[in-house]
């Protein structure tokens, strides 16, 4: 029988319901930049709005996955201390614009993003790619990174009880890519190619009315981190392997102490424990939940919150509404 478990009032899930409000503020400020040609300031915009939010709120954050290292960013960086430092350390990755050029070009699927943690919980990946293989928790025992693509695709549709040409593969459309997308039509899947966000393109992997069934191919190391947040509470399953794509890459994963790009991480690896969540604001319309949009009297947003503890998903309209 489906329980409802007991309502969480821990620190983690509190903060994480607080966070909404900073995803909210990040997206609202990219997405006045939508469609003007520059990702850059959108970027920017998101950042300083999401920073000055955060230290208005009650906690300890430290920031694990970010803008880049403190030499690198001035905001939002590796290591910045964020909130006014009570309360038990929670640690944060943050994408404050997952998909910048998406709200340069007026593109789809952008969103303002942040996962937490206790202490420990979140897998500090040095920013590069990692090749990735996610599934909703139908298929989440049944996929291996080491299997041929149409292996997976063969198990994965057995496991969701469909026929192989009724499997939908979303991959980033990328040329790094043209060998994958060839392997998958072979099989007779069907392939979804989409131009940024595989953050979002993970999630809809795991959501059963959604039409994407598997996420496959090479895409950032930190949004891995923030994917594998909300798979938690999802029981989906990432499965990632390093891809640094050149020798400075190597090198910074080298100074980060990786060394074996052989080593397979799974969701438990990027996003250990307990406490687990993942809050992400839409800026531009994707499959996961809808952008910002403005009328004189107020602007609307549309929020998910997921949390581990117990494992809930919320979803979030707030209409922001204007004195003037
Ligand atoms: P940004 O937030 O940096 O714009 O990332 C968008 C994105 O599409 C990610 O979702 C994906 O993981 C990554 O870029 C892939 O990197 P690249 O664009 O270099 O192929």
């Amino acid at each position: 029988m489906l329980r409802m478990e007991k309502a969480s009032n821990s620190v983690f899930a509190n903060v994480a319901l607080e966070f909404v409000r900073v995803t909210e503020v990040g997206a609202i400020a990219a997405a006045r930049w939508i469609g003007k040609g520059d990702g850059k300031a959108a970027d920017q915009a998101s950042v300083d709005a999401m920073r000055e939010y955060f230290n208005t709120i009650d906690f300890r954050g430290e920031i694990v996955i970010g803008e880049g290292a403190k030499d690198e960013a001035a905001e939002l960086y590796v290591g910045e201390k964020l909130g006014t430092g009570n309360g038990p350390l929670i640690e944060i990755a943050i994408d404050p614009l997952e998909c910048t050029d998406s709200v340069a070009n007026g593109r789809p699927n952008a969103i303002s993003v942040i996962a937490t943690g206790p202490e420990g919980s979140l897998y500090r990946a040095a920013d590069s790619y990692m090749e990735k293989l996610a599934v909703g928790r139908a298929a989440a025992s049944v996929i291996d990174l080491d299997a041929s693509v149409k292996d997976n695709i063969a198990k994965v549709a057995k496991a969701l009880g469909k026929d192989i040409s009724e499997v939908t593969v979303a991959i980033l459309d990328r040329e790094r890519h043209e060998g994958l997308i060839a392997e998958v039509r072979a099989t007779n899947a069907r392939v979804q190619l989409f131009t940024d966000g595989d953050v979002a393109m993970a999630i809809a992997a795991c959501l059963r009315d959604s039409p994407i069934d598997i996420l496959m191919g090479i895409g950032g190391s930190a949004e891995a981190v923030i994917s594998a947040a909300a798979l938690r509470t999802l029981n989906g399953e990432i499965l990632c392997r390093w891809k640094p794509k050149d020798e400075k890459h190597v090198k910074r994963l080298n100074d980060a102490g990786v060394t074996d790009f052989s080593q397979i991480l799974r969701t438990e690896d990027l996003a250990r424990g307990n406490d687990i969540s993942f809050i992400a604001t839409g800026v531009i319309t994707g499959p996961l939940v809808e952008g910002v949009t403005f009328i004189p009297e107020a602007i609307t947003t549309h929020s998910i919150i997921m949390s581990t503890d117990p494992k809930t998903v919320r979803f979030i309209k707030t209409r922001h509404i204007s004195n003037s």
